[in-house]
């Protein structure tokens, strides 16, 4: 039984809005009594640890955020593949299609088939077991995005139902927030014979037993939900697609697919569905473009496919290193946010090469650049860091259907957070083991920006979920 109450006081620093930080001391009160750990109580004028104990009038214990250092939101990564963790960095010069013919797929298939091209190479010792394979990847790859401030993730695991679940099942062991995907991909022109459900019919029912596996570590599914995962259109029947609309219906549940991440795959999706007007409507037609979708990439989306995004209110995850890595274009994140759409990061590992949010905050600010620049030079383009880390957070919680829940330090809100500490340089010149170095005379706004500027994990003293701590730093 861990501890009932909490006090943790310090600096905080998030991000409520585009446009500014909010940078607070004072004290927050967090309640496990019922199994989340709910802040009850926040107030900004407390100066001490003995200040708190006395003004929120309960013996419990406080911890304490170093001088050096703040709490923050944790990150919510809302597009991650887990299975592809292995492979990051390995993308050669490949562009999306070619990539997932030549690396994903192979790695993707060695975690529930035997007979996986991934196996066949010299590198690589029979006999193949693809549940240890599972076992270390998964438990390295939670342990990784904990150590970064990841708090929240929406996984896409393989087409293998036992090796999903046991995603799910570490997940949860460890405690961090996690939406687990069992990908959908049944359609035999655009999925290897070696990696694809068989049938519509199995792609439902395998998809039904990894909702099941997961409703029952986690009824109440806010910690551990399943979220229906149709690959892309590309690699699913039309009927399935159809089908995974309904379940997703039926049982209330988020989906996640991908969109417009790629040209050739913009050309391919219309080749296989000539009937809809365009991507986002081969989603429409099929009920999967809902409030509970998150949409993958979304780069090269026309005017009418994000209006048809925001009326459906269907959300976005912009997956900034990935489309640098694989060439896939400049997502316009200033026209989805200007059109209402709801946008946050994900870090697509394998596209993206790095499971940091961080990073993905700091890619954010690059290719919004670019898109500045292409847009004659207009500065209106680009993030702010701000802006960026309130998509990393707010927009995230916003993606997952966490608003109000996720993101922030105000009362009602779980204890979602990351405690970050920055390295000081003393008069001899001698600093942290840390890349952040701060002088002493920067105004925390600056220190925020050089932390988001030359951040990484080493700055991640502890990371909470629900209240209970699940990572930190040694
Ligand atoms: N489109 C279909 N599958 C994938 C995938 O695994 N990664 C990315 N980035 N795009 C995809
Ligand atoms: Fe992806």
């Amino acid at each position: 039984m861990g501890q009932q109450e909490t006090i943790y006081f310090g600096r905080f620093v998030s991000a409520p809005t585009p446009n500014e930080l909010l940078i607070r001391t004072g004290a927050v009160l967090v309640d496990s009594k019922n199994g989340k750990g709910v802040i009850t109580k926040a107030d900004w004028t407390i100066d001490g640890p003995d200040g708190a104990v006395s003004k929120f009038g309960v013996e419990a214990p406080v911890v304490t955020s170093k001088d050096n250092g703040f709490f923050f939101p944790g990150f919510i990564d809302t597009h991650i593949h887990a299975s592809q963790y292995p492979n990051v960095g390995i993308f050669g010069k490949s562009t999306l299609l070619d990539w997932l013919t030549t690396y994903t797929f192979p790695l993707e298939s060695s975690f529930g088939n035997a007979d996986s091209p991934m196996y066949q190479r010299d590198s690589i010792e029979p006999p193949p077991d693809p549940r240890a394979r599972a076992k270390k990847v998964y438990n390295r790859l939670i342990n990784r995005t904990l150590a970064h401030g990841t708090t929240t993730a929406s996984y896409y695991a393989t087409i293998h139902v036992e090796a999903t679940n046991l995603l799910a099942e570490i997940a949860f062991r460890k405690g961090q927030r996690a939406y687990i995907g069992r990908v959908c991909m049944d359609r035999p022109e655009t999925c290897p014979d070696y990696y694809r459900d068989e049938s519509t019919e199995q792609t439902i029912a395998n998809t039904k037993a990894s909702i099941e596996y997961c409703r029952g570590l986690d009824p109440s599914g806010e910690l551990l939900a399943h979220i229906i995962t149709p690959r892309f259109a590309p690699s699913c029947l039309p009927e399935t697609l159809t089908r995974l609309g309904a379940l997703a219906k039926d049982e209330d549940l988020r989906v996640q697919t991908h969109i417009s991440e790629n040209l050739g795959e913009v050309k391919l999706v219309k080749d296989l569905f000539p009937e809809q007007k365009s991507y986002a409507d081969v989603y429409d037609q099929h009920g999967l473009l809902t409030p509970k979708t998150i949409l993958a990439h979304a780069v090269h989306l026309s005017k009418e496919e994000m209006r048809l995004v925001k009326e459906r209110k269907a959300k976005v995850s912009h997956c900034p290193a990935s489309n640098s890595a694989l060439g896939s274009g400049f997502c316009p994140v200033r026209e989805l946010l200007d059109q209402g759409i709801e946008v946050g990061l994900g870090t697509d590992v394998s596209g993206g090469y790095s499971t940091s949010i961080l990073d993905a905050v700091r890619n954010a600010c690059i290719v919004s650049r670019h898109v500045g620049f292409l847009n004659g030079g207009d500065s209106r383009y680009n993030l702010g860091v701000a802006e960026a880390l309130w998509l990393g957070t707010m927009g995230g919680a916003k993606v997952v259907g966490m608003e109000g829940r996720l993101g922030g330090f105000e009362e009602g809100m779980l204890w979602d957070v990351q405690e970050i500490s920055l390295g000081d340089v003393d008069a001899d010149g001698q600093g942290g083991d840390t890349d952040v170095d701060i002088f002493g005379w920067e105004t925390w706004e600056e220190r925020v920006a050089k932390w988001v500027w030359n951040g990484d994990e080493r700055n991640v003293r502890r990371v909470w979920v629900d209240g209970r701590m699940v990572h930190e730093r040694r």
